[in-house]
């Protein structure tokens, strides 16, 4: 599937932050959407606030008029990092498999790329987290480290893995 790609601020905040709660529903997220968020309208504030940062990338694929999956990719503040950015991703679960994810992850990396910011991107995966995991290596990022235990959920502890990418 050929999506269209487009900002993540032309689709209406609820049909955003529903794409967002099926993503973290998957429970593959290392925290959950209620920590990060309290509420819409707080989802909508802080959304803004990244999203405005210079070099930050926003994107959506539009299946059927509805955003299906995003990619944001976050400078960071600090005057020495702003050339440096966090990556977070998700597609709808009834859309995984479809190149979705990849065709955002490609478009945001050739953005970046472009964008005359942005040097390197990080992300963090779950380590079990294989779809991810094989999608960040097959777009060029590398391992860095492995968080043994990052993440406890429950009883059950997970490793995380710290992945970069250069922006040349
Ligand atoms: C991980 C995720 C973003 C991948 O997006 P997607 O649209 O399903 O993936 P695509 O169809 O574009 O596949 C791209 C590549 O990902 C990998 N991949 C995708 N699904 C896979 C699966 N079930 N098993 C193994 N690898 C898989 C493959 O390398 C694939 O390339 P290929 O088709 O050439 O083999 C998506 O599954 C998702 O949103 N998962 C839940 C949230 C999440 O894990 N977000 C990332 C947190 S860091």
């Amino acid at each position: 599937m050929i999506p269209s790609i487009r900002y993540l601020d032309e689709f209406r905040t609820e049909d955003v932050f529903a794409l967002f709660t099926d993503v973290y529903a998957s429970g593959l997220m290392s925290a959950d959407l209620g920590d990060q968020y309290a509420c819409l309208d707080d989802f909508r504030e802080k959304m803004q606030e990244v999203t405005a940062r210079p070099g930050a990338i926003a994107l959506a694929a539009e299946v059927d008029g509805k955003p299906a999956g995003y990619v944001t990719v976050i400078p960071r503040t600090a005057a020495r990092l702003r050339h440096t950015a966090d990556l977070n991703m998700g597609i709808a679960s009834e859309h995984r498999g479809k190149g979705l994810g990849k065709a955002l992850l490609d478009e945001a990396l050739r953005r970046a790329a472009g964008g005359g910011v942005l040097e390197i991107v990080y992300l963090m995966v779950r380590a079990d987290n294989l779809p991810a995991v094989r999608l960040y290596e097959s777009a060029g990022f590398e391992r860095l480290a492995v968080l043994e235990r990052d993440i406890k959920a429950g009883a059950d502890y997970f490793d995380g893995v710290l992945m970069r990418r250069f922006i040349p």
